[in-house]
């Protein structure tokens, strides 16, 4: 569908609002062993806050509701942190410890705001997404892979709802990797503008053999997806890295329902790897002026070092 027969289609009474996201947190952070043993990869911490705050304020930020986690075994401690710590709190309470009670109301989502189910199995993104279909039902949704943070002014999947609510269909956010890097992610092949920073997808591929990649867009992680999406999962075959890729069922979607990149403005932080996670620590730490006070005379004295291990 072109994006004018997309737009007719929208105002003819096709949309609905973004209330739900996805959140897949089945991983087993293999990347970040021994740390991982015991501790999901989600709740490593950020300054001071789990990677998984981050992508949920990011979430609620651009107007989600209901925050599907796709879990795993292990991962409890993710359902504690989203609940309330009656003991906890009821110690600050008596201790008048009124700012840290107040941080913990502020990112404590509303009862009943949250699903937990489980994928039982490691087969891929795909069937993870695919594990949550019951919860989301027959409505748009996104999707938002909690080992990307993004730092911005604007939440990112803030700024694809805004641009959902113009266009409909389906959103994906995008940004430029070196070239030598497009076989670590799926790679998307761009047609018209809709604007500045959003186009049309005309082709998408998951993990593309080095040299063969489409363009140098990554898909960062963040989707708005058509309940359509669901039905071509469960017939889903295993695709790059025998897993069941959601790139792959989002490419035959492709054939009936429109997709749009949106350029997002802000940095990404890829906390599966140690480099985006110490990166990230040292970008939100820079943000508090007490611990910038002190970082920046710390990096600077590194700055110094040698960088091979001495
Ligand atoms: C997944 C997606 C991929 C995307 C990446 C972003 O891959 O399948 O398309 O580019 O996340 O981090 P994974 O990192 O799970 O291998």
């Amino acid at each position: 569908m072109n994006h004018s027969a997309v737009l007719q289609h929208w105002k003819a009474g096709m949309k609905k609002t973004i209330r739900k996201a996805v959140l897949p947190v089945a991983g087993l952070g293999t990347r970040f062993l021994p740390a991982t043993k015991a501790v999901p990869k989600e709740m490593l911490t950020i300054v001071d806050r789990p990677i998984i705050q981050y992508v949920v304020d990011e979430a609620r930020a651009a107007g989600i509701e209901h925050i599907v986690f796709v879990t795993g075994r292990n991962k409890q401690v993710i359902e504690d942190h989203f609940d309330m710590a009656y003991e906890l709190e009821d110690t600050l309470k008596a201790r008048n410890k009124t700012a840290a009670l107040e941080l913990l109301e502020e990112h404590r989502p509303q009862p009943g705001s949250t699903s937990f189910t489980r994928q039982q199995a490691p087969l891929g993104l795909g069937h993870a997404i695919w594990c949550a279909r019951d919860i989301i039902g027959d409505e748009p949704f996104a999707i938002l892979l909690p080992d990307m943070i993004i730092k911005s002014k604007v939440s990112c999947l803030k700024q694809m709802v805004d641009l959902y609510d113009q266009t409909g269909g389906n959103i994906i956010a995008v940004e430029e990797v070196p070239d030598d890097q497009t076989h670590n992610y799926g790679v998307v092949e761009l047609a018209e503008k809709i604007n500045d920073n959003a186009s049309r997808i005309s082709n998408m591929v998951e993990k593309p053999a080095p040299g063969t990649a489409p363009s140098n867009l990554m898909i960062t992680g963040r989707y708005i997806l058509q309940p359509q999406i669901f039905d071509l999962l469960s017939h889903q075959a295993s695709g790059a890295g025998g897993e069941i890729q959601l790139t792959d069922s989002m490419l035959s979607l492709m054939q009936d329902q429109h997709f749009a990149s949106v350029k997002f403005e802000g940095t990404s932080y890829d906390c599966g790897s140690k480099t985006g996670f110490l990166t990230a620590n040292i970008a939100f730490g820079m943000d508090d002026p007490a611990l910038a006070e002190d970082l920046v005379p710390f990096m600077r004295e590194m700055m110094q070092r040698p960088i091979a291990a001495e």
